[in-house]
C-alpha cells in the first residue's frame, strides 16, 4: 500500500446504497466526535467564519453542502449563537439516510433538506457562506467539477471546503486513534479509505484550478477557499 498517489479505485462502505443501515447510522452519529477531533472547523470558525459573518453586519445565510449527519453545521451554529452572531443555517444532502441522523440537530434557525448542490443552484438559491466537510475526496472528476462550480455559484461571498490531507502520519495516527470508536460502524475502514482517496494540498489546488486557494488550517487538513460568485 502506498500513499504517494490518490487511490480513487477504493470505494467507501458508506457510499454503497445497500450498506447496513444500523452501521451507517452509528457511523454518522459518531462523526460528531470524529469531526470535532480531526476536522479543524473550530480553528476555521475562529480564523475565518466568525470574522466574516460578523463583518456582514446583518443576519447571514449559511449552507453546508453534503452535510451528512449534520454535526458540522450544528457546531458552527452553536459557536456563532454563543457569540451573538445571527444566521440562518441550512444543511443539505441528497442521501435521506444521512438526513435521518442530521435532523436531530434541527432547531429554530437550523434546518436540513434532502437536495443537492445542482438542484439548489437551479432553484436560484444564494447564501453568504457555503461550506462542506469531507465531500471533495468522495467525488469522481465529473462530480467534483460540478460540486466545485455549484458551490461558487451558490455563494454571494465565501466558499470553504474542508477535507483530509493525505499522508502517512495521518494514516498511522487515524488507524491507532479510531480503535475505541470503531466497533459497530464503518469508521475504521472508511476513514482509512478516505485518507487514501484524499488530496494533498498541491493536488487539490491543481484539481480546483483558478479562483481557488488551498490552505492547511490544522494538521492533516486542507481547506479550499473561494470568494464565490458565478462559476
Ligand atoms: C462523507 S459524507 C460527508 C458528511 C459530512 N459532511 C461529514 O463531514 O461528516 C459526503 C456527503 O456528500 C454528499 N454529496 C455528494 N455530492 C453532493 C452534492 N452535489 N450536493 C450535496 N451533497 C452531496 C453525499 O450524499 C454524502 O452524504
Amino acid at each position: 500500500m502506498t500513499l504517494a498517489v490518490r487511490d480513487t479505485r477504493l470505494r467507501e462502505l458508506m457510499d454503497d446504497p445497500d450498506c447496513d443501515l444500523e452501521r451507517l447510522h452509528a457511523t454518522l452519529r459518531r462523526f460528531s466526535v470524529v469531526n470535532r477531533l480531526v476536522s479543524g472547523w473550530g480553528a476555521v470558525y475562529r480564523s475565518t467564519v466568525a470574522p466574516y459573518l460578523r463583518g456582514l453586519g446583518r443576519p447571514a445565510r449559511v449552507l453546508d453542502l453534503g452535510c451528512g449527519g449534520g454535526d458540522v453545521i450544528a457546531r458552527l451554529a452553536s459557536l456563532a449563537r454563543r457569540e451573538g452572531i445571527v444566521a440562518e443555517w441550512r444543511g443539505v444532502d441528497p442521501d435521506e439516510r444521512s438526513l435521518a441522523v442530521a435532523r436531530r440537530y434541527a432547531a429554530p434557525g437550523i434546518r436540513f433538506e434532502a437536495t443537492d448542490s445542482s438542484a439548489l443552484r437551479a432553484a436560484g438559491e444564494r447564501f453568504d457562506l457555503v461550506i462542506s466537510n469531507h465531500v471533495l475526496h468522495h467525488l469522481d472528476p465529473i462530480a467534483f467539477a460540478t460540486f466545485r462550480d455549484d458551490s461558487r455559484a451558490l455563494s454571494l461571498g465565501l466558499v470553504l471546503h474542508g477535507d483530509i490531507a493525505r499522508g502517512r502520519l495521518a494514516y498511522g495516527l487515524y488507524a491507532a486513534g479510531i480503535t475505541p470508536l470503531a466497533p459497530g460502524s464503518f469508521l475504521r475502514t472508511d476513514g482509512l479509505r478516505s485518507i487514501r482517496r484524499s488530496f494533498t494540498a498541491p493536488e487539490l489546488a491543481d484539481a480546483l484550478g483558478s479562483g481557488w486557494r488551498v490552505e492547511q488550517p490544522a494538521p492533516f487538513r486542507v481547506l479550499a477557499v473561494s470568494e464565490g460568485g458565478d462559476a
